[in-house]
């Protein structure tokens, strides 16, 4: 057992940080018996160093995280803070000054991971991210890892907390939106800027993580299609019901049928009651990889809060330690297939309209019309009126996205739609 400790740089010590430091210290000598030499928080980067921080000993506490990382004495770099600057420089300085890095930021990882992961292996070092996709599942590194032998075709889960706690409450209990979003920040789940969680940018950041690690490209934020659940309404919900469905927000991944490009996206969307993510309730995360010769594989647990977070951080922590004091380093970016990202167009899946039409003889044909016209088969139909006016709701089969779109352009020029209330796509069945 070597003696003298592994020398570890907290930057941030908010929500995640905070859980990282006291589990360090309250499991110090497990960890120190698992990596095979001691760890030791050797400083803590903040924004606020006068902010009373329970456990932390006031003379590890610096606003100067360069100066923290240029010591010359990290072996390891814990990135909390979160956003794209000053994170990005402080974890390229860790890589020029000899620590490998531990990061929990998916903003940063979806923007310039391919960047970061380069100069992690220029300098013989390791960059992991365990917690920046779905909190304390184990996800990546058995992506990564336990999956590299084997070839992931589709990837489909719930991978923000935060959303998924809003919409459960929505549907569970009929609360409003905003008081929902409210007790998810108070619990921790949010990002700094909820805007990240309900309009799916950090949905979007994970699923441009998990895409690129499931097909070995380079996925892009820029390259995920992205709607928010901010539109979502009671009258979804009411209609999902009525199908025997609810609703979540969803990433799906998807390699396309001749494998020679993927899709990635992110939007609400109706799932029945009987699929395994309907049951996926409160600030859980959940996420399905279809691989060719393992199959289905389901990963479920806590999706965010501190403590969560703070034990896949934790885990990274272990390997990495021991990748330095074996002197080695864990696997670096995979992105030889360098497969194209298609556009949302090319998605083939089902929809559920709801439109508010003229109740009228011929408005229905007229509707249907418009779907055929554009080749969309319609599935079901159903109409409700009320006062000379109906809501009609019109799902149909699977068709590609494109078409979709057309085919609502088509309705909303009609005279007899008095406008689409909703349009939301159906999956998993
Ligand atoms: P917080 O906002 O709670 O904490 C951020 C920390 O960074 C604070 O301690 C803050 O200091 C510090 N900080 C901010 N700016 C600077 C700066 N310029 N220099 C030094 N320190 C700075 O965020 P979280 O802990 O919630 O999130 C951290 C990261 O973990 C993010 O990337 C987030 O996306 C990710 N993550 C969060 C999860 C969660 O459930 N919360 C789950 C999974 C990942 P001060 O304390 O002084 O304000
Ligand atoms: N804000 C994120 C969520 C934190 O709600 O899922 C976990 O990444």
């Amino acid at each position: 057992m070597r003696t003298r400790p592994l020398k570890v740089a907290l930057l941030g010590c908010g929500v995640v940080g905070s859980e990282v430091a006291r589990i360090m210290t309250t499991h110090a000598d497990d960890l120190t018996a698992r990596i095979g030499a001691p760890v030791e928080l050797a400083g803590v980067a903040v924004r606020r160093p006068s902010k009373v921080r329970e456990g932390i000993d006031p003379a590890l506490v610096t606003t100067d995280a360069t100066a923290l990382l240029k010591r010359g004495d990290i072996d390891v770099v814990i990135e909390v803070i979160g956003g794209i600057e000053p994170a990005r420089t402080l974890i390229t300085t860790a890589f020029e000054n000899g620590a490998s890095v531990v990061s929990a930021n998916k903003a940063l990882l979806a923007q310039d991971g391919a960047a970061l992961h380069a100069a992690a292996e220029q300098h013989g070092l390791d960059l992991y991210y365990e917690a920046a996709v779905a909190g304390a599942i184990p996800l990546v590194r058995p992506m990564r890892e336990s999956l590299a032998g084997d070839k992931i075709n589709r990837v489909m889960g719930i991978v923000n907390g935060t959303t998924n706690f809003i919409l459960d409450k929505m549907d569970s209990t009929g609360a409003g939106y905003q008081e929902a979003l409210d007790e998810a920040t108070a619990l921790g789940y949010a990002e700094a800027d909820p805007t990240a969680d309900v309009e799916g940018y950090d949905a979007a950041a994970k699923a441009a993580i998990l895409a690129g690690i499931a097909f070995h490209t380079r996925v892009r934020l820029d390259d995920v299609y992205r709607e928010g659940m901010t539109e979502v309404s009671a009258a979804d919900f009411a209609s999902a019901k009525r199908m025997g469905c609810t609703i979540k927000l969803l990433a799906i991944l998807e390699r396309a049928a001749d494998g020679e490009s993927v899709t990635a996206r992110v939007h609400p969307a109706m799932i029945p009651l009987s699929h395994p993510l309907a049951s996926v309730r409160e600030a859980y995360n959940a996420v399905f990889v279809e691989a060719e010769a393992a199959g289905r594989l389901m990963f479920y647990g806590p999706g965010a809060g501190g403590s969560p977070t703070a034990s896949a951080v934790l885990g990274d922590l272990v390997a990495v330690c021991r990748n330095k004091l074996a002197e080695a380093t864990g696997p670096g970016e995979s992105a030889y297939t360098q497969l194209p990202v298609s556009p949302m167009g090319d998605v083939v899946t089902r929809y559920h309209i709801s439109l508010d039409v003229a109740d009228k003889p011929g408005v229905l044909a007229q509707v249907a019309t418009t779907f055929a016209e554009h080749g969309v088969s319609i599935d079901t139909v159903r109409q409700q009126g009320k006062d000379g006016e109906a809501s009609l709701v019109v799902v149909t089969h699977r068709a590609p996205d494109a078409a979709l779109s057309g085919t609502v352009e088509a309705l909303r020029k009609l005279d007899t739609v008095r406008g689409v209330a909703s349009i939301m796509r159906v999956e998993g069945e």
